[in-house]
């Protein structure tokens, strides 16, 4: 939990339990996913957000991370035949031979990303044209350094998003209790992917 959820000025059980049902409200406005589609859930971690939008929602998705330990510990995290997860080169192959999803998620991640272009048109191929993602980010990139803390690289997130993706909606995350740091140091954002 605690690798998913830095502490920000607060503990991270606290973090978690007042930030899960924040970002699956915003998940339902922004996705409105469907039972019968399938989402893809980018950098799902142990998989809180996928396993929130099966409760609620009856969709199917598809985590993808980069972690091998993240992989195996979010399939009974999820618990549900309705998830499943791979790596992203396995993400790749299903694309390859035809896969679309609905509509997609990446939260707290593209910041952390070492190649993020990348993986913004991996998320891109992987979209129907016109389907929508919904993102959370820093707006300040925290590249990890193999023990030696976190870069930033000077990449702009939003830059990369918004050049092959149309920009919906943006905001401040307004999460209980208020934390101003966290707040003028994050954003979510509502994307369409051009057709
Ligand atoms: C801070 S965690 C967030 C997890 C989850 N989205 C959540 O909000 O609970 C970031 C996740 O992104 C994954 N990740 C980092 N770089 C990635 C990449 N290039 N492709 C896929 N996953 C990546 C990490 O392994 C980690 O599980």
């Amino acid at each position: 939990m605690s690798i998913i959820l830095t502490p920000e000025g607060s503990i991270t059980e606290g973090r978690w339990a007042a930030e899960t049902p924040y970002l699956a409200d915003l998940v339902t406005r922004c996705l409105a996913p469907r039972s019968g589609g399938i989402l893809l859930d980018y950098g799902c971690g142990i998989g809180r957000l996928a396993k929130e939008a099966i409760r609620r929602h009856g969709c199917r998705i598809a985590g993808a991370d980069i972690s091998p330990s993240m992989r195996a510990l979010v399939v009974p995290y999820v618990g549900s035949d309705l998830f499943f997860s791979c790596a992203p080169a396995m993400l790749d192959l299903l694309i390859e031979r035809g896969l679309r999803f609905d509509g997609a998620i990446s939260v707290w991640v593209l910041q952390h990303c070492e190649h993020p272009a990348q993986d913004i048109e991996r998320i891109r191929r992987a979209l129907t044209p016109g389907a929508d993602l919904f993102i959370v980010n820093n707006r300040y990139r925290a590249v990890p350094m193999r023990g030696r803390g976190w870069a930033n690289d000077g990449i702009d997130i939003m830059a990369l998003l918004t050049a092959s993706f149309e920009l919906q909606e943006t905001g401040a995350l307004a999460i209980e209790p208020p934390s101003p740091s966290f707040t003028d140091n994050t954003f979510w954002a509502h994307l369409r992917a051009r057709p």
